[in-house]
């Protein structure tokens, strides 16, 4: 599998530990870190420690979203600054999107950017957050409100990690794939369907393809001024949705979420004839298929409602999002009327257990 590069970095498949190598040598670091959370620290680090001919400061953080804020920030950059990081100094990323995003965030800010270079562990982090440099941290329970662009020194994707990645969060990270096969890619999308079991297969052809997808999609559009926003599909709805369920006994994984968002998303682009009924019943029968685990109602729809209005990707108050206009293509800026949403929840509620 040959490297993709973005514009200014490489995402490395081939033998990621001896580029990892190279830059240090080249680099010439005065210290190099390690970001981890506890699952990662345990799981991952072994091999890093391994692989890599320099030694390593390792920087251990409480794993999950909930830690994705400013007092883990606080406790990243103190250590960082106890133990003697430079602006020579260098940041790896050794985990999930929240490590990716946070501790890219940190490295950015620190002494006004250090190098950093990602290393994600999930399927999530190794086909979407990965790529694309955004950075950041949630704040005042808004997701990623807080953040920069800037470019890692190389992101490095060892499928093998995925191994110890349990089903629920493979599941959940295979729904940026969905995503990506139905805004850009209807091969792809057509050779989804052939995955009878998420488990049994090999995912490395499946992240090379969508790291292609999404690099195409930045490399034209890298500070999300417009078709950027394709990438927000199912994201509207499933942004809020996700937060509303954040605060109840059974939170959602992010992708878990986005699956919804996603079905009641493509829903409102067949009511507005973007796409075919067609179309839309086989998105819905494979999502139905894939996350046999979603929950039979989404209560509160003034709280959806009242978190979409937050949304980023919003202007002028009003509520837009990114719709399908066939498998495999994807408007942005579209603007959803407050009957627009509540009927794809509506519809959502209507199915899920049928
Ligand atoms: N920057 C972007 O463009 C972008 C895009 C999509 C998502 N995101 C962000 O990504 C985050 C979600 O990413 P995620 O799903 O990777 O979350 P995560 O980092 O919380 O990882 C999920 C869980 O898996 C564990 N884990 C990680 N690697 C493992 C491994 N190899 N084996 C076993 N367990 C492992 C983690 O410790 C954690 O408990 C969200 O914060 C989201 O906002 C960012
Ligand atoms: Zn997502």
């Amino acid at each position: 599998m040959k490297d993709i590069n973005c514009q200014k970095y490489p995402i490395v498949f081939k033998s990621p530990w001896s580029r990892v190598n190279e830059i240090i040598d080249e680099r010439r670091y005065s210290k190099i870190f390690v970001l981890v959370d506890t699952n990662t620290s345990e799981l991952c680090l072994p091999l890093l420690h391994k692989e890599v001919n320099a030694s390593l400061y390792t920087i251990t953080i409480a794993a999950g979203e909930d830690h994705k804020n400013i007092n883990t920030c606080q406790q990243i950059w103190s250590s960082l600054l106890n133990n003697g990081a430079d602006r020579h100094s260098c940041l790896i990323n050794l985990g999930g999107g929240v490590i990716g995003d946070m501790g890219g965030f940190c490295a950015s800010t620190y002494m006004r950017g250090i190098d950093f270079i990602q290393v994600p562990t999930t399927l999530l982090s190794q086909v979407d957050a990965s790529v694309g440099s955004k950075l950041g941290i949630d704040f005042m329970n808004v997701k990623n409100i807080i953040g920069v662009f800037n470019h890692p020194q190389a992101v490095l994707i060892y499928p093998g990690f995925l191994n110890t990645l349990d089903y629920r969060e493979l599941r959940s990270g295979y729904a940026e794939v969905i995503k990506h096969a139905l805004i850009q890619d209807p091969q792809l999308w057509k050779d989804l369907q052939q995955i009878v079991d998420l488990k049994e297969i090999d995912l490395s052809g499946i992240i090379y393809q969508n790291v292609a997808i999404k690099k195409e999609v930045v490399d034209k559009d890298p500070y999300e001024n417009g078709l950027r926003k394709i990438l927000n599909f199912g994201h509207t709805i499933g942004h809020a949705v996700e937060t509303v369920f954040m605060k109840k006994s059974s939170p959602l994984l992010h992708g878990e979420a986005i699956a919804i968002g996603m079905l009641c998303e493509a829903k409102i682009a067949e009511l507005k004839a973007m796409i075919s009924v067609d179309h839309f019943k086989n998105i819905e029968a494979y999502i139905k298929r894939i996350y046999t685990n979603l929950p039979d109602k989404l209560e509160d729809q003034d709280k959806i409602l009242s978190l979409m209005r937050k949304d980023k990707k919003n202007r002028d108050g009003e509520i837009l999002a990114s719709l399908l206009k066939g498998i495999g293509s994807c408007d942005f800026n579209i603007s959803l009327s407050e009957e627009d949403v509540k009927l794809g929840l509506n519809y959502y509620n209507s199915i899920i257990k049928s």
